[in-house]
């Protein structure tokens, strides 16, 4: 059967937040898409036994506002891959990702994840049977080696059988994991981070779009690589300071300046906690994700007590998202008069 490619647009991947377990649910990506329009979102890492077997509704719903969304999968078994990738096209995403990045013990029991860099054709071999039965990309998010590789040695050769199998799109954690003796925070920390590798890789396929993650803390930096790179993926900071991405829209895809205010965020977010509320979702699943809009502004510290301690409660409505706002204001002007006085 032949199918017809969905061509990737030349910009598709130059922002992307990165895939989160427990951090970018389908709130927090509501969230993050108001504040930005290009941004590319990525679900949390699921399992195709969890999507085959599991409540499937709840696990890939998503709000239409989140597109451009791609489903990150978690595993390496060819039919269960294969099935899953048709499955995230009929839901409507835009890409399926391949975690290979994942040190976990639970993800290494599983056989999926960061291990499977030592398993360049069990992945290609993946990669290629989704590939056949979808329009959507099928992207990889990989590491630079494992243990004992040589991520000179190991980078290439794991990228030059995948890209063979089709994919033309590699997210590179510029760090080796250690799958026995770190924990996976510690793998996000410890193994040092070489970006002079992904740009050769780049060099040596340039056809390839080959984005990179792992330590970009600034949109200075983000540019600097991007002047390099296909595109940048930003995890940690993006979660704790979302509002870094208020300026992604006009400073990376060069689009209109526009003149939205934390206010017009938090309005929206009131709405759209009420609506949730009304669904039977806790007030304190979609909050939680919100504690860092106010990072580094006067008011942040008043913003995260408010929103911590008034949502903690079964019973808290939308409402709150707004009193914490009223509480940053008075905060903030209180701290100006004492600045003035
Ligand atoms: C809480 C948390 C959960 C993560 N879960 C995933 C995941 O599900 N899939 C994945 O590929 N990477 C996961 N990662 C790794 C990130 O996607 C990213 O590769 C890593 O944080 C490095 O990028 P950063 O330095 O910009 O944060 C997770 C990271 C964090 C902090």
């Amino acid at each position: 059967m032949s199918i017809d490619k969905k061509s990737l647009q030349k910009d598709s991947h130059r922002f992307c937040v990165a895939p989160m377990m427990g951090w970018t649910d389908r709130h927090e990506r509501y969230f993050l898409r108001l504040i930005s329009n290009r941004v590319r979102l990525y679900t949390e890492m699921i399992t195709p036994q969890a999507i085959l077997f599991g409540d499937r509704k709840r696990l890939l719903d998503f709000n239409f506002e989140e597109n451009p969304i791609a489903l990150q999968l978690g595993g390496s078994e060819v039919l269960q891959m294969t099935e899953c990738a048709r499955i995230a096209e009929d839901w409507g995403y835009d890409e399926v990702n391949i975690n290979v990045g994942c040190p976990s013990d639970r993800v290494q029991n599983g056989y999926f994840g960061a291990c499977l860099m030592k398993e360049p054709e069990l992945v290609a071999k993946c990669l290629e049977a989704m590939d056949r039965v979808v329009k959507l990309p099928i992207t990889v998010k990989c590491r630079i080696g494992v243990d004992d590789q040589v991520p000179e040695e190991a980078l290439p050769d794991f990228m030059e059988k995948v890209a063979n199998a089709g994919c033309e799109v590699f997210i590179i954690h510029a760090r080796k994991a250690f799958l026995k003796g770190l924990s996976p925070t510690q793998n996000r920390e410890v193994p040092p981070l070489n970006y002079a590798l992904v740009e050769e890789m780049k060099e040596r396929w340039p056809k390839l779009k080959i984005i990179l993650n792992g330590g970009i803390e600034t949109l200075e930096h983000a540019r600097q690589h991007l002047s390099k790179l296909d595109g940048v993926m930003l995890g940690r900071t993006a979660y704790k300071i979302p509002w870094i991405l208020s300026i992604v829209d006009n400073l990376i895809f060069g689009e209109p300046e526009k003149c939205m205010t934390r206010k017009d965020v938090i309005e929206m977010m009131v709405n759209y906690a009420a609506t949730q509320k009304s669904l039977g979702v806790p007030i304190k699943s979609i909050t939680r994700h919100m504690l860092g809009l106010f990072h580094a502004e006067p008011g942040a510290k008043t913003w995260r007590k408010f929103l911590a301690e008034e949502a903690r409660s079964l019973d808290a409505e939308a409402e709150i998202i707004r009193h914490a706002y009223f509480a940053v204001c008075e905060a903030a002007s209180l701290k100006t008069q004492g600045e003035a006085a």
